[in-house]
């Protein structure tokens, strides 16, 4: 049996097209006690971190499409495996405190929100209002003094 050019082309597409009935399962969970940053910093969270660190995921319209949609939930649930702001009460005092300090390594850092989420929320980029009030607030709670550099 030949397959002609057109035929060929068509396979991909077609498997593609069928992997779209194929759908990891999305979830959102209960929440078990938000981590409550205060004023501000709660939106500047919700806003940058929630959609992989807490329960209340807002899956968007590319969420819905294989073969993504497999790369993002298990990413979204990896995230939430280590750090999930929807279960904070879950954690304990030295969690929390260790979780304080890598939040803002992380930020000060430039590794979260991951490079690879800002294209299509562009909103979700850290401004220096945002680091300077992750700053106050993991001092506030840790008591610990954090580098200087926002101010
Ligand atoms: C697009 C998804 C995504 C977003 C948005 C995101 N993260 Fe993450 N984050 C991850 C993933 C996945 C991991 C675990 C793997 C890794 O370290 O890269 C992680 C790891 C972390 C860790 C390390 C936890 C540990 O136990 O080591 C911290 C802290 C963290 N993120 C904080 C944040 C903060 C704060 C924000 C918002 C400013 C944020 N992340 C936004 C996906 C995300």
């Amino acid at each position: 049996m030949t397959v002609s050019r057109k035929t060929f082309w068509l396979i991909p597409l077609v498997l593609l097209i069928a992997a779209q009935f194929y759908q990891p399962v999305r979830t959102n969970p209960d929440l078990q006690g938000d981590v409550n940053a205060p004023g501000k910093l709660g939106l500047d969270l919700r806003r940058s971190c929630y959609d992989c660190h807490s329960n209340e995921t807002e899956w968007s319209w590319y969420t819905n499409i294989s073969p993504f949609s497999w790369w993002i939930v298990n990413h979204v649930e990896e995230a939430r495996s280590h750090m999930n702001f929807s279960e904070w009460n879950t954690y304990s005092s030295s969690e929390k405190r260790e979780f304080y300090q890598k939040i803002l390594q992380v930020t000060d850092g430039g590794e979260m929100p991951p490079w690879y989420y800002l294209p299509l929320h562009p909103n979700a980029n850290l401004s220096l209002e945002t680091k300077r009030r992750i700053r106050d607030w993991v001092k506030d709670k840790t008591g610990a003094s954090t580098p200087d550099r926002y101010r």
